[in-house]
């Protein structure tokens, strides 16, 4: 299985409307969530960089939509998140059409990253999400992020909350944190196993 340096970052693009969105002809995989939930942070774990992609503790700070090309053979996207957000109604709503537009229309989009916080488990602004995708047959993951911030035995009462809501769920839950890296290696995994089923 041919390996892929996640560190060799080609290019940074940034877009904030539906119009001009690049398509890289890549295989694509986006990481989402409700704000706040670490998906920026995720991606620089996964980048092995520190602050490629900006972080804040403030919920609604990622506005835009930042693509990384990876060693000319794939492409990672930060997403704004869902859900509570510092933000105007009217950049709220025009984020929301940014994400819908995104996820309904990437024609190389290969796996959505649901990103989920481990402290605070599957909200209802999740499960909608997630029903959407189902919906829409969009292929996805979900990852729990922040486990440094959890109790070990947490983990039984979050995976039993995936299988109430998701059958045949469980398999592929991935629990990470930024912090400690657990979690990464798997992603990479993820992402990894799929661009080689594309070559
Ligand atoms: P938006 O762009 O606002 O939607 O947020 P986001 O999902 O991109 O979250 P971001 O990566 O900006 O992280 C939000 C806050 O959580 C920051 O203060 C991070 O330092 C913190 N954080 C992110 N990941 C972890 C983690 O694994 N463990 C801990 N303890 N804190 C984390
Ligand atoms: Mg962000």
């Amino acid at each position: 299985m041919k390996n892929y340096n996640f560190s060799e970052i080609d290019c940074i693009f940034k877009f904030n409307n539906c119009e001009n969105l690049k398509d890289f002809d890549l295989p694509e995989f986006c990481f989402t969530g409700r704000s706040n939930v670490g998906k920026s942070s995720i991606i620089n774990s996964l980048l092995n960089k520190k602050k490629i992609a900006t972080t804040s503790n403030k919920p609604g700070h990622t506005k835009k939509i930042f693509f990384y090309k990876v060693t000319n053979s794939f492409v990672i996207a930060d997403l704004p998140g869902y859900g509570f957000a510092d933000m105007s109604k009217k950049k709220k709503e025009e984020v929301s059409e940014l994400l819908f537009f995104y996820l309904t229309r990437r024609k190389h989009l290969k796996k959505i990253f649901v990103l989920v916080d481990s402290r605070r488990g599957l909200k209802l602004s999740d499960k909608s999400f997630i029903e959407l995708l189902q919906k829409y047959n969009l292929s996805h993951q979900i990852v729990f992020t922040k486990f440094d911030k959890v109790a070990p035995n947490n983990e039984i009462n979050l995976l039993k909350d995936i299988e109430n809501s998701y059958v045949n769920m469980q398999e592929k839950v991935i629990f990470s944190s930024s912090k400690t890296k657990i979690g990464i290696k798997e992603i990479r995994k993820e992402i990894i196993s799929t661009v080689n089923n594309e070559y």
